[in-house]
């Protein structure tokens, strides 16, 4: 395993841009926000600094009212589309506008543990402290703007906010979006990537129309929350955040900031008793729901096992979950994919219709640990970690023969490796 260790290490050190990191050069050739957050945990276990490092500078360029967006443009780069001019956010550093899951506070949790365990508490408490005011305001704005009805879900506006850009469960949702006017555009992913892998053109179509029409709204998230044609409720986000909102008030505890922790117990009280709304009883499972039709998707994802990481405890929906997690780990060879296969549209090597993917492995596997289900949380981490041994570092896996999909030397994929052996 020595190999493999060096071997994520020298991904990590090959991404690096200095301070911020890149997803994989060729794809992705910016800072993403989730990324980065997983992406310190790697470098955390051979370099403190440079994982405390990523945070912050993802955190420099978080806008005046909370909001951090999903990618920093740090500097352009002609391979990817849609690139600045595209958002036209008009911020400095250059950003996009819309956001990503809020994993970062979990992330900083563990680094803080991590360094207290180490005997390095002292040198790092300043660092966390002047952290901590960002990632509150972050959860804040989750909470101000797209927490409409106040029932701790997450509403996301956009595909890509949910990090599994083309999950099934944006499909229905997505037939609003009015893709008549986008105009002509160049993909550049296709250039790098097998059209297989990928999301399809309408699908491309509709991401593209919903960045314009941010655009016209001159990003005010305010205006975009009322009257966006895509406002789904993203099962993934919700247990993210509400996971997030836990680790954030023990923080705060911890820092003695009694005013922030009161607000985020209040917010973690809010999803535990509003989030059911996500439980859909026909399939026994928690789904997004698209907030405009109130209609469940009720596709099952990787996403709907995030309920144990979340810290959710209901007896009758956890036997129901974990019901499906025994019946889909006999039916691949490698957990966790990205949608149920036995539902007709799984494909094992289209990005978010199959694939498994190592970061939504390590939240399912650190939740189901938690939860006490120690045989499962096993199974997830050992299927991970062959998958990656077997097959290299990529971006995600067919979960039927292990098959690396999407870009390779992919940093997250090796943040996992080292963070979670
Ligand atoms: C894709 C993934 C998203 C990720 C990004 C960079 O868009 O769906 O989750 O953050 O690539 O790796």
């Amino acid at each position: 395993m020595m190999d493999l260790d060096s071997a994520a290490r020298d991904i990590l050190a090959g991404n690096d841009r200095g301070g911020y990191t890149v997803p994989n050069g060729r794809v992705y050739p910016f800072q993403w926000n989730w990324d980065s957050a997983f992406v310190a945990l790697g470098f955390d276990r051979f370099d403190r600094d440079r994982a405390w490092t990523e945070i912050e500078t993802l955190f420099s360029a978080q806008w005046a009212d909370g909001f951090l967006p999903h990618i920093v443009f740090w500097q352009d780069d002609p391979g990817y589309f849609p690139g600045p001019s595209v958002w036209g956010t008009g911020k400095q550093p250059v950003t996009s506008g819309i956001t990503q899951p809020p994993v970062a506070a979990s992330v900083v949790r563990r680094l803080w543990e991590n360094a207290v365990e180490a005997g390095e508490g002292d040198a790092y408490r300043g660092r966390l402290e002047a952290l901590f005011p960002k990632l509150a305001a972050w959860h804040f704005w989750f909470r101000d703007h797209r927490d409409p009805d106040r029932n701790g879900v997450v509403v996301a506006m956009h595909p890509w906010e949910t990090g599994r850009d083309n999950s099934p469960e944006w499909d229905a949702p997505g037939e609003a979006i009015d893709v008549s006017q986008v105009g002509d555009y160049v993909r550049r992913d296709t250039s790098h990537l097998d059209a297989k892998m990928r999301p399809t053109k309408l699908e491309y179509d509709r991401y593209l129309a919903l960045v314009q029409y941010g655009r016209a709204q001159g990003w005010d998230h305010a205006r975009i929350s009322a009257g966006n044609p895509f406002r789904v409720a993203d099962v993934g986000m919700s247990m993210i955040l509400l996971r997030a909102n836990r680790d954030l008030a023990a923080l705060a505890e911890m820092l003695g900031r009694e005013a922030e922790a009161a607000e985020l117990r209040a917010l973690v009280a809010r999803a535990e008793a509003g989030i059911g709304w996500l439980w859909d009883g026909d399939k026994a499972c928690w789904c997004s729901r698209d907030l405009i039709t109130g209609r469940s998707s009720g596709f099952i994802t990787s996403a709907s096992f995030l309920s144990f990481y979340a810290g959710l405890k209901h007896s009758e929906r956890d036997a129901a979950m974990l019901g499906h997690f025994d019946r889909i780990g006999r039916m691949v060879s490698y957990l966790m994919p990205s949608l149920d296969p036995g539902d007709p549209g799984f494909q094992m090597i289209r990005y978010w219709r199959g694939p498994v993917w190592a970061v939504v492995n390590y939240m399912i596997g650190t939740g189901l640990a938690e939860a006490g289900e120690a045989d499962r949380a096993e199974r997830v981490r050992s299927d991970t970690r062959a998958l990656i041994a077997r097959n290299g570092f990529y971006e995600a896996f067919s979960p039927v023969d292990g098959t690396g999909s999407g870009g390779d030397d992919f940093s997250w994929t090796a943040a996992i490796w080292l963070a979670w052996n």
